[in-house]
Order: C-alpha cells, then sequence, then structure tokens
C-alpha cells in the first residue's frame, strides 16, 4: 500500500502495471469503443427539451464518443425543488448510512476501473497513468470522506454544564449544495466534492464542465446504484451562463463547492452575496502560478526529472502544474542543456498507449489560448525547446510541449493552462525578493523547492505563501488523506480536499441544552 490515511483504510491501490497480463487486458478494455451514452439531466420529474450535442474526442475531433442534452430554467427549478423535498429525510438518515452508501459506490468504481479509464482517456484525453490516478483518487475521496465523516458527525460532542443541564454540540448538512466542477479532473475531483456533500447531509446538484459531461453522469448513475436517492443527488450538464448562474442566484442554495478558474469563483462569490437570502458558503479552488526554485544545491537530474513530470505531465493541465522554474545562474546552463535533452525524449500523441506521455489537451479554445501563448513568447522570450509532434496528432487538439527562458516574473500575467514551462535565472543573493514575487503574485497553490541546503529549504517554506509546498520531488499529484490539497489567495478559499477540516465547511452547528 502506498499509504495508510486511516486507522482502518488504506489508499486504493488502482492497478499493479509490473503484471504484464492486467495491463494487456487493460489495453484491450479501453481500446474497445465506448458504450454509446447520452448524458442527460438526472432530475426526477423533468426531461430536457433541448437537442442532443455530439461528444468528441480530444485526440481525434472526428471520433464522436457520446452526446449530450443540456437542462434549461425549468431543469434548474425543478431540481431545485425536488432537493428541497429530499433535504430534510436525507440530513436526518445516521452519518453511517450515508457513509455506508459511499463506500458502496468506492468498491464498485474500483471494480470498474478500465471502464472509468476508457471514459477519461476517450472524453477527456488523459493518458493510461493519468486515468488510474484519476480513479484511485476518486476512489480514495469516497472513502476518505465516508471514514471522516463517521468520526466528525458520528456522536454529537457532549459539552460542560451545571448539573441539571446537559449540552450537546450537533452538526447537520446546511441544506442545498451546488457541485461546479472542472474538466481536468473530471472523475476525482467531481467525486471529491459531491462525496463531501452528500456524506455530511446535503443534498446535491451537480453541474459538471461541459467538456466532461460523460464522466459526470456515468458517475452519478453509479452513486444512484450505489444507494443515493435521485432525488438527494440530481445532475444538471449545461453552460455556466445559464444553468450555473440559474443555480447560483436562487435564494434556496445553500453553499457551492466549486473548482475552475479564479474569475469563475469570483462570478460565483457575487452572484451568490447578491442574492436576498441567507449567507451561503463558497468553497472554492481555482488556479496556480506554481513555481519550482531550484538552488545550486539541487541534484540536477532529479530536477529535471521532476520539472518534466510537474509541467507536462497531464499536458500541463493540473493547477497543480509547475509553470515557472526558477534556478540559480550558477547551475542554471547545465538544467537548462539537461530539460532541453530530456524533452526530446517526450511522446505526444493516443492517450490510450502506454507510450505515450503527453495526451491532447481539452479542447479547440484550450488550444487557442495556448497557441496564443506561445505566439507572444516567441517575440518576448527565448525558446529552450519545442517537442515535435507526430502525424498522429493531426485532427485532436494537440499543442507541442515547450519551455521558454523569460527575463522577468512579469512577463507572465495570468495562468497558463498547458504544457509550457518558463526558466527564469536568479542570483543567490536574490532568493529573499524571488519568494516576495512569487508571493506577489497573488495566487498560492504549490510551490516545488530542490535543495540540498536546511536553512534554505526551511527559510522558504515559512516565507512561501503556498498551500502545498514540495522539496526534492515534483509538485503534483497530492493523494488523499496523505496531502491535503489547496491554496490561498487567488488559488482559493480553503479548506483542502483530501483533508481532515474539509468537511467542517459544509455543516452547520447547532447547540442543544436540555434542562434535565
Ligand atoms: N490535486 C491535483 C494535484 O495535486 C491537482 O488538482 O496534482
Amino acid at each position: 500500500p502506498i499509504a495508510l490515511y486511516g486507522a482502518d483504510r488504506k489508499n486504493s491501490m488502482g492497478i499493479n502495471l509490473a503484471n504484464e497480463n492486467d495491463l494487456r487486458q487493460l489495453a484491450e478494455q479501453i481500446n474497445q469503443p465506448l458504450r454509446y451514452t447520452r448524458a442527460t439531466p438526472l432530475v426526477p420529474g423533468y426531461s430536457p427539451s433541448g437537442t442532443a450535442q455530439p461528444i468528441t474526442s480530444p485526440q481525434d475531433r472526428r471520433q464522436k464518443v457520446g452526446e449530450w442534452v443540456a437542462a434549461d430554467a425549468l431543469g434548474v427549478a425543478k431540481a431545485i425543488d425536488n432537493a428541497q423535498g429530499a433535504q430534510s429525510d436525507w440530513d436526518q438518515r445516521p452519518v453511517a448510512a450515508r457513509a455506508a452508501l459511499l463506500e458502496h459506490a468506492a468498491d464498485l468504481l474500483e471494480g470498474r476501473i478500465a471502464e472509468y479509464m476508457a471514459l477519461c482517456t476517450r472524453e477527456a484525453g488523459k493518458s493510461l497513468l493519468d486515468g488510474i490516478a484519476e480513479v484511485r483518487e476518486a476512489v480514495d475521496f469516497l472513502r476518505y470522506y465516508a471514514n471522516h465523516a463517521r468520526k466528525l458527525m458520528g456522536q454529537p460532542e457532549q459539552l460542560p454544564g451545571p448539573t441539571g443541564e446537559s449540552n450537546q454540540l450537533h452538526l447537520h448538512g446546511r441544506g442545498i449544495f451546488v457541485a461546479i466542477s472542472p474538466w481536468n479532473f473530471p472523475l476525482a475531483i467531481f467525486m471529491g466534492q459531491v462525496a463531501a456533500a452528500l456524506v455530511t447531509g446535503n443534498c446535491v446538484i451537480a453541474k459538471p464542465a461541459e467538456q466532461t459531461n460523460l464522466i459526470a453522469y456515468t458517475a452519478v448513475r453509479l452513486l444512484h446504484e450505489a444507494g443515493i436517492p435521485e432525488a438527494v443527488l440530481q445532475l444538471l450538464p449545461g453552460d455556466g451562463a445559464t444553468v450555473g448562474a440559474a443555480l447560483t442566484k436562487d435564494a434556496r442554495i445553500a453553499g457551492v463547492a466549486f473548482t475552475g478558474s479564479t474569475e469563475t469563483a469570483r462570478a460565483i462569490n457575487r452572484a451568490l452575496a447578491a442574492r436576498d437570502a441567507a449567507i451561503a458558503v463558497l468553497i472554492a479552488e481555482t488556479g496556480g502560478q506554481n513555481a519550482l526554485i531550484a538552488d545550486s544545491s539541487a541534484l540536477p537530474e532529479q530536477l529535471v526529472k521532476d520539472a518534466i513530470s510537474a509541467a507536462f505531465g497531464s499536458a500541463g493541465q493540473r493547477c497543480s502544474a509547475a509553470r515557472i522554474l526558477l534556478v540559480q545562474d550558477d547551475i542554471a546552463d547545465k538544467v537548462v542543456h539537461m530539460l532541453a535533452g530530456a524533452m526530446d525524449e517526450i511522446t505526444v500523441g493516443d492517450p490510450a498507449l502506454m507510450s505515450t506521455d503527453v495526451g491532447p489537451v481539452i479542447d479547440q479554445d484550450a488550444l487557442n489560448m495556448l497557441n496564443a501563448h506561445a505566439e507572444r513568447m516567441n517575440k518576448e522570450a527565448k525558446l529552450i525547446k519545442a517537442v515535435t509532434l507526430s502525424d498522429s496528432t493531426a485532427h485532436g487538439s494537440f499543442f507541442a510541449p515547450r519551455a521558454y527562458e523569460i527575463q522577468s516574473l512579469s512577463q507572465l500575467k495570468r495562468e497558463v493552462f498547458g504544457p509550457v514551462l518558463h526558466v527564469l535565472r536568479y542570483a543567490a543573493k536574490d532568493l529573499d525578493a524571488v519568494i516576495d514575487q512569487i508571493n506577489g503574485t497573488g495566487y498560492g497553490l504549490t510551490l516545488g523547492v530542490h535543495s540540498r541546503i536546511d536553512a534554505t529549504v526551511q527559510k522558504i517554506a515559512a516565507r512561501a505563501k503556498v498551500g502545498n509546498c514540495y522539496v526534492n520531488r515534483n509538485q503534483i499529484g497530492a493523494v488523499v488523506g496523505v496531502q491535503p490539497f489547496g491554496g490561498e489567495g487567488l488559488s482559493g478559499t480553503g479548506p483542502k480536499a483530501g483533508g481532515p477540516h474539509y468537511l467542517a465547511r459544509f455543516v452547520t452547528e447547532r447547540t442543544l441544552t436540555i434542562n434535565t
């Protein structure tokens, strides 16, 4: 087992890649055509009036992998009515019963890893290794939050009081939660938000990213199969401007769990605040402008390996990904040379092949944004290396991973969500200024540090305002219950997903005083 997150539960193991037989079977299953699915709203008593839209694969836009139907305003209203009707019963179910349903869902999901990996590969362009990690993380969230909710809510906390008086603190669900999830972790983050809200006694209306409706639809069906009532967990596919906006302006929504851009988090915050209603809670995990600092004591081989996986792994489409490599000038030439050499070994192509390191980016909009950034960098910065794309990438949204040397952090105004690494040299005497500049971006998600000097590591860790700091390893792939994940400042409101304080945001506290 890779880790323990509690006395009685281990993290999911996923698939043993050392077993050639398992690997072959997995490849066969993943390369079978997907069962054709239509992702529709899952709202009891409502049928959408809109027409179905095709879902195509980012790897090859000629491949149709399913279709989806958007919800409209009627669907939003019906979903909220349904949730309102179901809320009290769900909240009053013992937490152990709710937790057991999540654990059942975890077992079902773990048993269908190949099906979900295939979905992640075809709909979201995830590589096989990313697909395994995705399903594992989703399973981990289900089990971790189930386990944690039992501990948190199993018994009311007994409080002191004078003789003849009993004081208890009870935790309840807040009410109806909206879960707005991203396409880059279409199963794991989706499941994490939904599981946390459900297990703490909230009804959930899920509005997944439009790019990954199929995965969300299949996941909600699995949760229903596991026993979550259909009015307690509903799905509303649709775009943010209609479905998302209609949900967040409704006075009956008690909270929103959101992962996505900082701009959208701000818009949700404004919408919630503008309601003539109780103040809703917003749990937002947003972007990053993540740095990796390497001083001259860093081991170059390890540094380059970690920089490559953190910058280009998952096609750079992780909010935790390394965007800026700050390298001390004494070792910079050597590191840049090794980085360029190592990038020659990166294979970009079909995400369903084990030999592929980097798959496509999610869609044409993402590709356009990356191409525009590359055009600007080609003028303003020095290209260190761009990976060569093979012919097999011609029909998909592929972007060649690349590294640039820049002169100043001010050249990067905003997060570039894709496989682009920006290298910036610094002099040892400027380390404090470098930390200030990183803090000055306002983001605070991940920071990598490569240094063998303990005092330097301690100084950086103490001063950097980031949620997750990783020393002498890569800065992606936080493990549930092991590295609670989430940022501060422009990167999110906290608390951390997969950490011991996450569920506290989803509950309301009630003190019960009885004169005995
Ligand atoms: N949790 C992911 C990671 O740690 C990012 O969302 O890489």
